[in-house]
């Protein structure tokens, strides 16, 4: 099996699960090739996934992309690009697999991103961002290109009509978020989400974003694509709550896989549910 054979046979079962009658890996004979092994080993948990923790009906998976010395950007925000080209694809394809792609209004601002699938075949997710005070311009990618449905989640008030039933083309602007300056419960997120169909989550970043889906446990599955790139000074790839002894400290079911230009760190949380 070539890898461009393996990644259509990952994208039938992701999105034609009726129909497609692939076998996976762990009932086939492995491929000699290399890298479409490597492919399906990696997406096959997050194409069919077990039950999602607790009772949720969504999974999510989350990405970082980091320097060795664990900065996702310069001191003054600068990311692009840290991780090499095989790095890259692997954020598309994850992209592709996904009903959603989440950031938050920091790397939406910062960034200016499209978050289309373009390094690799496959469809375009809908879109998310979580802009509470409505911080991104109107005039970024996000909300003019019309690539694919963009959800621009924002604070609600007191006249705040309910959520939308569905997605539809185009940007929609929904006003679901707390107010005021406190944190934001990414279950309420996951919630709205759920509700309008979209069941596979994928949290692209940044730092704080991920760092809140982490400390609330609702990450499944974490990527970690590791650069060897040491920039010194920078803003962090997590930050969670202080703990004093490693005994507290995350310690998920971890797999290493190189990648080429980036070494992949496939985390999961979910082995321990
Ligand atoms: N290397 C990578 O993989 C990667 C990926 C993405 C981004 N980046 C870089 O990361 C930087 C941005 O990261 P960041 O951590 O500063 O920002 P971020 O996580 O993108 O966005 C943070 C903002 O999102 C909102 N938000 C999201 N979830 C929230 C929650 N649970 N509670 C409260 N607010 C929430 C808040 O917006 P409001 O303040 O508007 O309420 C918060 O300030 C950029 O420089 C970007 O280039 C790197």
């Amino acid at each position: 099996m070539t890898p461009e054979q393996a990644w259509q046979m990952i994208l039938r079962q992701c999105h034609q699960p009726d129909t497609a009658s692939d076998r996976w890996p762990s009932e086939a004979p492995l491929s000699d090739d290399d890298h479409a092994r490597q492919l399906l080993q990696l997406f096959q948990p997050l194409v069919s996934p077990g039950a999602p923790a607790g009772n949720r009906r969504v999974s999510v998976v989350a990405q970082m992309g980091q320097s060795l010395d664990g900065r996702i950007a310069t001191v003054t925000g600068k990311s692009r690009y840290i991780n090499g080209q095989d790095g890259l694809v692997h954020l598309h394809r994850l992209r592709a697999v996904s009903d959603a792609v989440l950031v938050g209004s920091g790397t939406a601002n910062a960034d200016n991103p499209r978050l289309t699938v373009r390094l690799a075949p496959g469809p375009n997710p809908v879109r998310v961002v979580v802009d509470r005070n409505r911080r991104v311009p109107d005039s970024h990618y996000l909300f003019t290109d019309d690539a694919a449905p963009t959800l621009r989640l924002v604070a609600r008030d007191n006249q705040s009509p309910p959520p939308p039933a569905g997605i539809r083309s185009g940007v929609q602007e929904i006003p679901c978020l707390s107010g005021g300056e406190g944190p934001i419960d990414p279950k309420e997120v996951l919630s709205i989400l759920e509700g309008l169909g979209l069941h596979r989550i994928f949290v692209e970043g940044g730092g704080q974003t991920v760092s809140t889906f982490l400390t609330a446990g609702l990450v499944d599955r974490l990527h970690v694509l590791v650069a060897p790139m040491i920039i010194g000074s920078g803003q962090p790839a997590f930050s969670l709550p202080e703990i004093d002894s490693l005994t507290d400290a995350l310690r998920p079911q971890a797999r290493m896989v190189n990648l080429g230009s980036d070494m992949l760190f496939d985390l999961a949380f979910d082995a321990h549910h």
